[in-house]
């Protein structure tokens, strides 16, 4: 009898209509905050309805169809994810998802002290914070809160769990470019990356000014004040990463206003409200709760899916004159409704 050869497993790489492999999810969970970022949230009172949220399970069916599809990396965001009441069980519920391979969160860390043994328990992978400032005051006037210290500590204990940290700053010209260095030298004695980020348009539709600290000034300062940078090449990353000589960590530069990273992008989002974005310049491409509630089947929901992927935008600039062109330009838009 002829041996049949043993099925190979099957894999079902997720691609859009460029080729681009999509493996990566970011799930906002909610827009609220306990933080009020200046870069971040709507000033003042915002026209956009207050409306439902993705359930849990609406979340873990949505996230184990889109495994069973191709994605592997899940990112909870916000708004402030650890708001959210029942958090910590929703990530035991992801963590038992088979086949999903890394499981990441990215928080403002004023809540997570409680939370830092479970999340190394659960084999975080990623532990993203954001931190703009070392300056107790500077903290409380971009964030509307005095918590500097609370947070800087229990970065200090995410890192002495073992938990693999990232520090996310927004470079806010003449608000904390003066400390662009002081911040890269966190990554010299630790095992951890600080990434700077070019602010994007993403603050609730005020007046968006791009400023001048772009990713090639970030990378001549840092080239001309830190010791010799070493560029780690990457593959689908959003950051160019750099390793100054003699750091033990490094630092993480993210254009996402250049947008230079849209040709190997990986990752689709989910709104707290259940939009699907393929781009994160889209205006929303599909109302994954609408879907939800008419009681599609996963399969309907899969397809809807990869016809989405089908007409991906090329790039941000794209699906950001696509939204121009849809009169969304002056929309209510804030970065605490998409995630990052
Ligand atoms: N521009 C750039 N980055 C932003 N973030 C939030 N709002 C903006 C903005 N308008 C960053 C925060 C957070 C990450 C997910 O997105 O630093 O860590």
């Amino acid at each position: 009898m002829i041996q049949q050869p043993a099925p190979k497993t099957p894999t079902f790489p997720l691609t859009d209509n460029l080729g681009r492999v999509i493996n990566y999810v970011r799930l906002a969970v909610t827009d609220r905050c306990n933080l009020n970022c200046r870069y971040c949230r709507p000033k003042g009172p915002c026209s956009e309805p207050r409306r439902e949220l993705l359930s849990y399970e609406e979340l873990g069916r949505l996230t184990g169809l889109l495994v069973g599809m191709g994605i592997d990396k899940v990112r909870i965001t916000g708004g402030e994810p650890l708001v959210r009441h029942g958090m910590l069980d929703f990530f035991r519920r992801l963590r038992a998802i088979q086949g999903l391979r890394q499981l990441a969160l990215t928080t403002n860390a004023t809540l997570l002290a409680p939370h830092l043994a479970t999340l190394r328990e659960l084999q975080l992978s990623g532990l993203n914070i954001s931190l703009d400032t070392l300056k107790a005051e500077r903290f409380a006037a971009i964030t509307g809160q005095n918590l500097f210290a609370a947070v800087f500590e229990v970065i200090e204990e995410a890192i002495a769990a073992g938990i693999p940290v990232k520090i996310n700053a927004v470079v806010q010209e003449d608000i904390n470019t003066d400390e662009l260095l002081d911040l890269a030298r966190l990554a010299e004695n630790r095992p951890i990356q600080v990434r700077f980020i070019e602010p994007m348009p993403f603050d609730g539709g005020s007046n968006f000014i791009a400023g001048t600290w772009n990713l090639a000034r970030l990378e001549q300062h840092f080239r001309n004040h830190l010791p010799e940078l070493t560029e780690t090449p990457q593959v689908g990353s959003t950051a160019r990463i750099f390793q100054p000589s003699g750091f033990t960590g490094s630092i993480g530069l993210i254009g996402g206003y250049s947008r230079c990273f849209c040709a190997t992008c990986n990752k689709i989002r989910i709104t707290p409200q259940g939009m699907l974005k393929t781009c994160l310049y889209d205006d929303g491409v599909l109302d994954l709760k609408e879907v939800l509630r008419t009681g599609a089947t996963d399969g309907e929901i899969a397809d809807l899916v990869r016809a989405c992927l089908g007409r991906r935008h090329a790039d941000g600039f794209a699906a950001a004159s696509r939204r121009q062109q849809d009169g969304m330009a002056g929309s209510c838009a804030s970065m605490a409704t998409i995630g990052g």
